[in-house]
């Protein structure tokens, strides 16, 4: 057994984390993790109120181990989300941005225990103040959003600067990395590509299937999607894209009308789901123009971006979809699950570990 200050903390068996993935990580996934001994959380940035209020329930059915519900900060419908969490006894809330002072206390005050995402030093040393109890660094070899700083610079950094469990993300997907995480001063780690290809996932094979191809170079980090950096699979979308004939100018002007019409149509279908008002959707849309250099289409198309991811993980259309992963997606060849998934990183780092041990006693 390794016991770590996380394992303490979220009383889990092992010091793993299977990251939140949007359309991916919901109660089949985490409930399979939380059942081998990890930490399995719940994406519901994707999902409308009474989702989460049935995948809180779902995941709850089928697992007594505890389980975590990962959320935007920023959500306009943010206190009724934690409100589900505090009603549903969900043990752990995470963030994917840092969350206010009174949130964490309101959480912690109802016995939830709080996690925030950070991608630098700054960001962990701040929510450390507001007394979170737990981080997750992320390197930018991490699928998805991502910071500039490698996983190998940032967790040494982030877990000299605080004094709670830092969790390692970004590249991890075996013992070694583990090990390796330990030694740099984490208490554990945490997953997203790793765990999408499990067969516990619900992304198609199809799907599965391309990123199992992909090797490490298959990735890119786009500001084009969605105005942020975004690691995703590089495909012909996305090398159009990013391409000189970037954004919606390489469509001809019908096409492009078209392609307009149809972002503001899914813009329209997302805000159903993700609870934002109209003025709220054309508020930050006018600060992507505005921060960003994206051009209105641009705009639109990251509008999109929960439609095509939506297209890749749930319709299993890898040629329309975008498909965001991590650079370790090209160390990947098996679908192993959950529970052989964190057993055998378990007992490769053990038996990593007895390495070690014997380097120093040689
Ligand atoms: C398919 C996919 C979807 C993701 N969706 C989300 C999300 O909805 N919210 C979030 O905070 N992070 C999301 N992430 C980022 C993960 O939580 C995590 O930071 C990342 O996967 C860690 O890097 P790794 O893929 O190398 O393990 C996503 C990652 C992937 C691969």
């Amino acid at each position: 057994m390794i016991r770590t200050p996380l394992t303490e903390l979220l009383r889990i068996r092992h010091p793993v984390v299977q990251a939140a993935m949007g359309y991916v990580s919901g109660p089949r996934l985490a409930a399979a993790t939380s059942n081998a001994g990890g930490l399995g959380l719940i994406a519901s940035a994707t999902m409308s109120l009474d989702e989460l209020r049935d995948a809180i329930k779902e995941t709850a059915g089928r697992t007594d181990a505890p389980f975590g519900v990962n959320l935007r900060a920023d959500a306009p419908d943010a206190a009724e989300r934690i409100g589900l969490i505090i009603a549903g006894r969900v043990p752990v809330a995470s963030f994917a941005q840092a969350p206010k002072p009174e949130l964490i206390a309101a959480l912690k005050d109802a016995g939830v225990t709080t996690i925030a995402s950070v991608g630098a030093r700054r960001h962990a040393e701040k929510v450390a103040g507001w007394g979170i109890d737990a981080v997750i660094a992320t390197g930018g070899e991490g699928g998805g959003h991502v910071g500039a700083v490698p996983t190998s610079l940032l967790i040494p950094q982030v877990a000299a600067a605080v004094d709670i469990p830092v969790i390692a993300a970004g590249g991890f997907f075996d013992g070694r990395g583990l090990v390796a995480a330990l030694a740099y001063g984490a208490a554990g780690i945490a997953m997203g590509t790793r765990f999408l290809l499990t067969s516990d996932s619900p992304v198609a094979e199809e799907v599965k299937r391309v990123y199992l191809a992909a090797g490490l170079d298959g990735t890119v980090v786009t500001r084009r999607v969605d105005g942020v950096p975004h690691r995703v699979l590089r495909t012909t979308m996305v090398d159009h894209l990013e391409g000189p004939e970037a954004g919606a100018g390489w469509l001809s002007a019908p096409r492009r009308a078209e392609a307009l019409i149809r972002s503001a149509r899914n813009a329209a279908a997302f805000r159903g789901v993700s609870g934002l008002s109209w003025p709220e959707m054309i508020r930050q849309g006018q600060a992507m123009h505005r921060d960003t250099e994206l051009t209105w289409g641009q705009v639109l198309m990251a509008a999109n971006t929960p439609v095509l991811l939506r297209a890749a993980m749930v319709d299993g259309r890898a040629d329309l979809g975008l498909m965001s992963s991590g650079q370790v997606a090209g160390l990947i060849d098996d679908l192993p699950s959950c529970q052989e998934l964190i057993e055998a990183i378990m007992a490769e780092a053990e038996r990593c570990l007895d390495r070690l041990a014997a380097v120093r006693k040689a």
